[in-house]
């Protein structure tokens, strides 16, 4: 079952999505952003995404054409059999642990990679198919392999620089090996960049592959902890910009990871999440798809009413399915600042 079903990036198997599983893929350079910030009325920072996927994509795909894609809308529709999983820690574990970071670790070591973007070319398969289908605002496209990590970096780095400046430590919880934290440092060098997750063998690949990088620093985590250790020895006065990608979303509930971040509101200038919004969908045809893949896949649900109902904090920025590299689980861009008066 795990392995027809394993899942390659945000918990997807996104060879389910392919086509034409030969030709190698080319990683482009990742392309400047320069995001967009305006005061609104209700003078919330409000940020509009410079990404229009469009720019990568080649064409537009009906929904009626996502099944030839994905084996997802014939499971979410019970025409195949699914088990759903209850998303514990130990399922994580043996999910991402045991077996994604295991395998990545393995052939890290057996082909000599020391380099992270060639550890997220092949956790996304990049060089076993020509094209996938992606999403941005309901919209489906079809985006060649080689423009998956421009893609995928672009969204990052609008997420997170608008905060950038401010930061001296930036700290991403649930990172897996780190790449997200890379990607950060090739276009940030300056900052210190330290990521958390509970996997040992991701930890453990994260070590070869930043030896030769001291301002990138990934150690064993659990979002499930009272404190964590990476925001404990900030020192006082340092300046934290925290994020997640499809992390908390491996959560089915986010409210202990804000009891515990709010320990720390005293030193985070922003928090970011790349998360699926379960609360952002509407009931459109392809929404309505995707809440059955949050419970199908005991996700995250209640991300965006606990930002919104926790003191001290006031939220910054929310919008829906701002890339959906599995389209079925778009990101959502949540973003919040402690409410220092
Ligand atoms: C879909 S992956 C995303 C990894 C990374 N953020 C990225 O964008 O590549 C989800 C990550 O959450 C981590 N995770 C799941 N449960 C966790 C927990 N209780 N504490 C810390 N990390 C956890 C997994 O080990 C995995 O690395």
């Amino acid at each position: 079952m795990m392995s027809c079903f394993s899942f390659i990036y945000i918990n997807q198997d996104i060879s389910l999505y392919n086509k034409n599983l030969h030709n190698i893929c080319c990683i482009h350079s990742i392309r400047a952003i320069v995001p967009h910030m305006t005061n609104n009325q209700n003078s919330t920072l409000s940020i509009q995404s410079k990404i229009n996927i469009r720019d990568y994509a080649s064409r537009i795909i009906p929904l009626d054409e996502l099944p030839k894609w994905s084996k997802w809308p014939r499971r979410l529709l019970q025409l195949d059999e699914w088990n759903i999983p209850r998303r514990t820690v130990e399922k994580n574990d043996s999910e991402y642990d045991k077996d994604k970071y295991l395998s990545y670790l393995n052939f890290a070591k057996k082909n000599g990679i020391t380099n992270a973007d060639e550890i997220r070319s092949h956790e996304f398969g990049l060089s076993t198919f020509e094209s996938t289908v992606v999403s941005q605002k309901g919209i489906l496209f079809e985006l060649p392999a080689n423009q998956i990590m421009p893609a995928n970096n672009s969204v990052l780095l609008d997420s997170l620089s608008p905060y950038i400046d401010e930061a001296d430590i930036v700290i991403e919880l649930g990172c897996g090996y780190g790449h997200n934290l890379w990607v950060m440092q090739n276009q940030y060098p300056n900052k210190r960049y330290i990521g958390g997750d509970y996997s040992r063998n991701a930890v453990e690949l994260s070590k070869l592959i930043y030896a030769k990088h001291s301002n990138i620093n990934v150690e064993q985590f659990n979002f499930y902890d009272d404190t964590y250790n990476m925001l404990e020895k900030c020192s006082f006065g340092k300046k934290v910009l925290v994020f997640t990608r499809h992390a908390i979303e491996q959560l089915p509930t986010a409210t202990q990871v804000f009891n515990t971040l709010s320990k720390y509101f005293d030193r985070i200038i922003a928090g970011v999440h790349i998360e699926v919004g379960f609360d952002n969908y509407d009931n459109s045809l392809l929404d309505l798809m995707r809440k059955k893949y949050v419970i199908a896949n005991d996700y995250n649900r209640d991300l965006i009413s606990v930002i919104k109902q926790q003191p001290g904090i006031e939220m910054l920025r929310n919008d829906s399915d701002e890339l959906g590299i599995n389209p079925l689980n778009p990101s959502s861009i949540v973003t919040w600042r402690p409410n220092i008066s």
